[in-house]
């Protein structure tokens, strides 16, 4: 899917497909009444006759117009001008999407930044893009007959007034956005057997030699070993694949400039372990590498942007599986930090993965590190399926975070990250245990991390409601890609 934008006659422009905006009540949008004059009043009939209303996300499709260059004009309601917000504004949008595809047209032409159709043309861009690449991709290329790709191919955001110089560069890097998103959601619905470990592993270097700008490395269990990630290796142990600590440093500025550190939890499959999941849905499981693949999405789509920022990827990957040698409840081990962990529940896993991971970044002398995982199910019955977890140890990182999220309309809301939930992690035995009881359960897992991220500015994500969607539409959200790449785009314009 191609994205351009330009000033141009909504009538002269050729193409397989005008939109144009209807207010509720009949009022036509600027774009529309040049439509109109050419067509001798077309469209008022079309509006006089009742067949378009102008109701919000209402759409009709005219064919073969005189006078008009494109070969169809789609006419879409956008209700009334003083009832437009965020969630009608995403409705108008799909709706406008859904009935192109149900063309043939190849390429189209959008008025829709002008008037109307949202807050402002910069939201519009992007929450349209962000919709056609959705509508556009595809997640059954494992069936023996893939479903055809779409015809669409090519969108253009047209304006009869000349578009302001800077929605070139979001056109550009929200089509970024969008391709990230696609790796992100095309890397989470792959199954447990094929996503392995090793499986990452090659996607990283993969990235590596698409980009210039990245450069890949990848531990090996013995190196692990040596660098004494007891806490992350326990994890691995009851599995017959190959643990991987992937790293993928991205350069945009300057070498001395101080990364952003990203760190994305990277269980190809949790089973649980010996603490067994039930059975039902345990499928799903296959979605705990969903941190480690937004981080995939967003190193893909800086890269493309060329980002003057300097970010590094860390993915700690491994299957958490049961078998005579898996970690036993009970079991106490050491991180690299040196702390020490008895592990009471071994479906605990994510925060043992994370916390080496965590304290190897360390390494890289970080701005600032943050971590995304789908780490507790207590967070989806917080949050449900709507925000993002949200932890910080400094609150300027967190509304940082948070009104990126509301730029990018993939949202976070802020947990208490307070002292008084850390004793529920003392244990008897070891310096912590790894579970803190069911009340406040992600708390708990936030605060079993932040002792590991004493030393440097720390934002923790909780993603377990958001990266992917179950039941019918089950499938990869591509969460919380466009949340991360608009922070970092923030950052890089500071
Ligand atoms: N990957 C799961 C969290 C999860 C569960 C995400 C369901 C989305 C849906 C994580 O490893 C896990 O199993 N967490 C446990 C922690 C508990 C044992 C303290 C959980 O949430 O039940
Ligand atoms: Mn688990
Ligand atoms: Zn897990």
């Amino acid at each position: 899917m191609e994205f351009s934008i330009k000033q141009a006659s909504p009538e002269k422009l050729k193409s397989g497909c005008v939109v144009v905006g209807i207010f509720e009540g009949g009022k036509l949008s600027t774009a529309a009444q040049a439509l109109d004059k050419v067509s001798t009043q077309l469209l008022s009939d079309t509006i006089k006759r009742g067949d378009m209303t102008g109701k919000a996300a209402t759409t009709l499709l005219l064919h073969k117009v005189s006078g008009i260059a494109a070969e169809r004009v789609l006419l879409v309601g956008l209700g009334k001008a003083s009832e437009i917000n965020n969630k009608v504004s995403l409705d108008i949008l799909r709706a406008t999407f859904t009935a192109l595809n149900n063309t043939p047209a190849k390429d189209a032409a959008l008025f829709m930044t002008d008037e109307g159709a949202g807050k402002d043309a910069t939201w519009v861009l992007k929450q349209a893009i962000f919709i056609a690449a959705e509508q556009a991709f595809r997640a059954d290329d494992l069936k023996s007959k893939p479903s055809k790709p779409t015809t669409l191919k090519h969108i253009t955001f047209a304006s009869v007034d000349k578009p302001n110089a800077t929605l070139k560069n979001i056109v550009d890097q929200s089509a970024a956005i969008a391709r990230g998103m696609s790796l992100t959601k095309a890397l989470g619905n792959l199954p447990g057997n094929i996503c392995t470990p090793t499986y990452l592993a090659a996607n990283a270097l993969a990235l590596d030699k698409a980009h210039k700008s990245i450069k890949t490395t990848v531990l090996e269990e013995q190196d692990m070993q040596k660098l004494g990630m007891g806490s992350f290796l326990s994890v691995t142990r009851g599995s017959e694949q190959a643990a991987k600590l992937i790293t993928m440093e991205y350069h945009g500025a300057d070498k001395k400039q101080k990364p952003i550190v990203l760190v994305g939890k990277g269980i190809t499959f949790d089973s649980g372990g010996i603490s067994l999941k039930p059975g039902a849905e345990m499928d799903e499981m296959k979605y705990d590498m969903c941190g480690a693949a937004s981080v995939f999405g967003v190193m893909q789509a800086i890269a493309e942007m060329g980002l003057k920022l300097n970010v590094v990827g860390v993915i700690p990957t491994c299957e958490n599986m049961p078998s005579g040698r898996a970690t036993k409840p009970g079991d106490i081990v050491t991180s690299m930090s040196g702390q020490t962990i008895e592990i009471l529940n071994t479906d605990a896993e994510g925060r043992l993965i994370l916390c080496d991971a965590l304290t190897y970044s360390a390494k890289f002398n970080p701005d600032t590190v943050i971590d995304i995982a789908t780490l507790t199910g207590a967070c989806v019955i917080a949050l449900g399926h709507i925000a993002s977890g949200l932890f910080s140890n400094e609150e300027k990182l967190a509304q940082e975070l948070l009104s990126a999220g509301e730029q990018a309309h993939d949202r976070a809301w802020q947990l208490p990250l307070w002292e008084d939930y850390q004793p529920l992690l003392d244990s008897n035995f070891a310096d912590m245990q790894n579970i803190g009881g069911r009340a406040g359960g992600t708390i708990t897992a936030a605060c079993f991390l932040a002792r590991f991220t004493k030393n440097y500015r720390w934002a923790h994500l909780d993603i377990a409601g958001t990266a992917w969607k179950s039941g019918k539409e089950k499938g990869a959200t591509g969460r919380p890609v466009p949340l991360l790449t608009q922070y970092l785009i923030n950052r890089a314009s500071k």
